[in-house]
């Protein structure tokens, strides 16, 4: 089978290279991709929201299975016109994809479909937002509607500051059309977990949990960002909170978007909040995570095209589980200088291929390229360095082992993934 995946970052990279492995598959090809990437598959250089020429490219090279990778292309569509040429495609309609683009439909659809969730307010005018303001207890969080690469949540600490926001998100449009409509809502205290599954609406089959580390610095201080490391299995998430969550958010949310007539098929990840009250919904992803798929796929022993097979085809019945490495996976994203502002490009990454040789570990490239023999920095997540123990501390060990061969001008990376596990 031909397989295409759609993307150019870690997740991309971890995908094409499970997916390579599959014995389904006789050849991967990636679109754009990356300098990684291209030890795994064969790279188009067409951009991931690029929907004519990427179904161009699908038709006249006979591609059998094409799988998304980013939001965007759901976003735009892509799914929906991939159906009209009956070309099989892994991911959600652009009506599902929603859940993701849309923060106020998600936050009404959570509502309606009865999944907890942070009470909240929806306003489309700045200066009604602005008074509701006046009279709130503080902390509180404000969300860009729209898509805001990973950066259109801010929690406020006080007014000043919330006014501050949504002035800037709603006047100033710093996020542009994203920023037409602000979510208001209360700040919920706990512990992060990303839950993910692959669904066709009718089955749910839950992936390994994970945890993401957004902050910039250890101990989660400084900016969010994309993600700066990931670990799986999440020991946080017992039995029984995988349960409530698949039950309370997953199962709730997929069958109210089937009361609306939408069929969500695809990978589906719930951000979620371990509070006092049990697990809450902070928001829906439709397509799977980025660190946490570097972490996840690692561990993964079912043949993961397959399975993605099954899904896009409705045929998900036929798996009861996943089988899963027991041990442990940690990945360490290394970033750029500058990241997550402004950040450097062009540098030489050097000790690649002493950390990508060492035994279970896998260097996932993100910000890369190739230029004549060498690999250079091209993005503000330059790699995501994976690594498998026996149990969280060795995992993390092994890493950050593979992590120290790698050196580029300006590199950064946090020293402490995983410690919510260890402690
Ligand atoms: P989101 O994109 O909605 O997941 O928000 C990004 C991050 O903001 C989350 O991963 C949380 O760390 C934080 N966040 C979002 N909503 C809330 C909330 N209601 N209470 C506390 N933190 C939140
Ligand atoms: N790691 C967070 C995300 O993929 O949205």
């Amino acid at each position: 089978m031909r397989v295409l995946v759609i993307g150019s970052g870690g997740r991309e990279h971890a995908l094409a290279w499970k997916i390579a492995q599959s014995k389904l598959a006789d050849k991967v090809f990636c679109a754009p991709g990356n300098a990684g990437i291209a030890q795994n598959a064969e790279c188009i250089d067409i951009p991931a929201d690029d929907i004519t020429r990427l179904l161009d490219f699908v038709k006249s090279e006979k591609i059998d299975f094409t799988i998304v990778g980013p939001e965007a292309p759901l976003d735009k569509g892509i799914v929906d016109e991939f159906n009209k040429y009956g070309l099989n495609i892994f991911g959600p309609v652009k009506e599902a994809a929603r859940l993701e683009a849309s923060k106020a439909f998600a936050k009404e659809l959570m509502r309606e479909s009865g999944v907890p969730t942070a009470d909240f307010k929806i306003f489309d005018d700045a200066e009604r937002a602005i008074a509701y303001l006046e009279n709130q207890k503080y902390p509180l969080v404000i969300k860009a509607d729209g898509l805001a690469a990973g950066k259109g949540v801010v929690i406020a600490e006080n007014k000043e500051q919330a006014k501050e926001t949504v002035h800037s998100i709603m006047k100033d449009k710093i996020f542009g059309h994203a920023g037409n409509r602000v979510i208001i809502e209360d700040c919920l205290i706990g512990e992060e977990a990303s839950i993910l599954v692959f669904t066709d609406s009718r089955q749910i089959i839950p992936l390994a949990s994970s945890q993401d580390h957004k902050r910039v610095f250890d101990a989660d201080k400084g900016p969010n960002t994309g993600g700066m490391g990931a670990y799986s299995p999440a020991p946080i998430v017992t039995k029984a909170v995988f349960a409530e969550v698949l039950e309370k958010i997953i199962q709730r949310i997929i069958q109210g978007l089937a009361r609306r007539g939408v069929i969500y098929k695809g990978v589906l990840y719930a951000g979620v909040m371990l509070t006092q009250d049990g697990p809450k919904a902070l928001e829906f992803n439709v397509r799977f995570g980025d660190p946490e798929t570097q972490a996840i796929l690692p561990r993964l022993k079912t043949d993961l095209l397959e399975v993605m097979l099954a899904t896009a085809n409705a045929k998900l019945s036929r798996y009861k589980n996943l089988d899963w490495d027991s041990r442990s996976c940690v990945c360490v994203v290394v970033a750029s200088g500058g990241y997550p502002g402004d950040y450097q490009k062009g540098k030489v990454i050097n000790g690649l291929d002493e950390a990508g040789k060492m035994k279970d570990i896998a260097v996932f490239h993100a910000g890369t390229k190739k230029e004549q023999d060498k690999i250079v920095t091209s993005g503000g997540r330059v790699l995501g360095v994976s690594g498998l123990g026996d149990n969280i501390k060795q995992a993390i060990e092994k890493t950050y082992q593979a992590v120290e061969k790698i050196d580029f001008e300006g590199m950064h990376y946090r020293k402490d993934i995983g410690y919510r596990a260890v402690r």
